[in-house]
C-alpha cells in the first residue's frame, strides 16, 4: 500500500476573505498510483486549481499531509521545493506560459539547462521530443508564429523534459477549438503511460478518456464510481 504516487491525508486549504473563511479544500485524503490518467472536474471554485497546486508543491495545505514520489511536500524547505518540483513535477497551463522571444526548441530546451543538461543534449533531446509531438516543421518557430495547438504541443514537450513522475495540466484545452483540443487529449494520454498526468478540465471528452475521474465539490471530493471500478481492474 506504498507505492501510490500521490498521496493525501486530512489535507484543508483555508482561505480567510475578510472575516469569512473558505475552504478550498476540506479533510482531502487521496491516493494516486503510479502512471496513468486522472481528470478531475467541479464547477467553478470548487478547488480544482488549489488540489492541483497542492500536488505541485506549488501551494502548501493549511492542515494535513501532502506525499508526493515519497517526500513530504509540506514539509519542505524552499530550497527543497524547488529542487522537488524541477525533478518531479511538470505543469501545463491554460495559457501555454511560453517565453515568447525563444524559440519552440528553445523552450523545449530550458528547464533541462536548470537540471544541468548539457547544452548538445538538451538541444538533441528537445528535438527529439517535438519530432514525437509532430512538431518537427517547427523547431525555430516562436510562439506567436505557432497555432494555439502547437502552443500547447510545445508545452508539453517542455513540462516532459525532465522526465518527470507526475505531470499536471490546468485546463490545457480551454484556448483550444475542438479539433486542437482533441490532438492535446491524445498527447495527455500517450504521455500517462509513463507518467502520471493529472488534468483539470471541463470538457467532458478529456474526462472519458481518462482512467479515473475524481469530482470535486466545495472542497471535497465526490469519486465517480464507475471511473473507480474501471480503476480497481486496472491500476490497483
Ligand atoms: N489566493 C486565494 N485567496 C483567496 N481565496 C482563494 C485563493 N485561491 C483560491 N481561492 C478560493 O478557493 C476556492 C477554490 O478555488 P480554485 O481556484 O481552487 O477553484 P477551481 O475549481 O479551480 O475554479 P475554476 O474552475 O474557476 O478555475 C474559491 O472559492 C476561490 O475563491
Ligand atoms: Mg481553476
Amino acid at each position: 500500500m506504498n507505492n501510490a504516487l500521490i498521496e493525501f491525508r486530512g489535507v484543508s486549504k483555508s482561505y480567510r476573505k475578510g472575516s469569512e473563511v473558505v475552504d478550498a479544500a476540506a479533510n482531502v485524503d487521496l491516493r494516486i498510483q503510479e502512471r496513468g490518467m486522472v481528470a478531475i472536474v467541479g464547477p467553478s471554485g470548487s478547488g480544482k486549481s488549489t488540489l492541483l497546486h497542492m500536488m505541485g508543491a506549488m501551494d502548501r495545505p493549511t492542515r494535513g499531509e501532502v506525499l508526493v514520489a515519497g517526500e513530504a511536500v509540506n514539509r519542505l524547505s524552499s530550497g527543497e521545493l524547488t529542487r522537488f518540483r524541477r525533478k518531479t513535477v511538470g505543469f501545463v497551463f491554460q495559457t501555454f506560459n511560453l517565453i515568447p522571444n525563444l524559440t519552440a526548441l528553445e523552450n523545449v530546451a530550458l528547464p533541462m539547462e536548470f537540471n544541468g543538461v548539457s547544452a548538445a543534449e538538451r538541444s538533441a533531446r528537445a528535438k527529439a521530443l517535438l519530432v514525437r509531438f509532430q512538431l518537427g516543421h517547427r523547431l525555430k518557430h516562436r510562439p506567436r508564429e505557432l497555432s494555439g495547438g502547437e502552443m500547447q504541443r510545445v508545452a508539453i514537450a517542455r513540462a516532459v523534459a525532465n522526465e518527470p513522475r507526475l505531470v499536471l495540466a490546468d485546463e490545457p484545452t480551454g484556448n483550444l477549438d475542438s479539433r486542437s483540443g482533441k490532438l492535446i487529449y491524445e498527447l495527455l494520454q500517450e504521455v500517462s503511460r509513463e507518467r502520471t498526468v493529472i488534468v483539470v478540465t471541463h470538457a467532458e471528452e478529456l474526462a472519458k478518456l481518462a482512467d479515473r475521474v475524481i469530482h470535486i465539490r466545495d472542497g471535497q471530493l465526490v469519486e465517480d464510481p464507475n471511473s473507480a471500478i474501471r480503476l480497481a481492474s486496472n491500476t490497483l
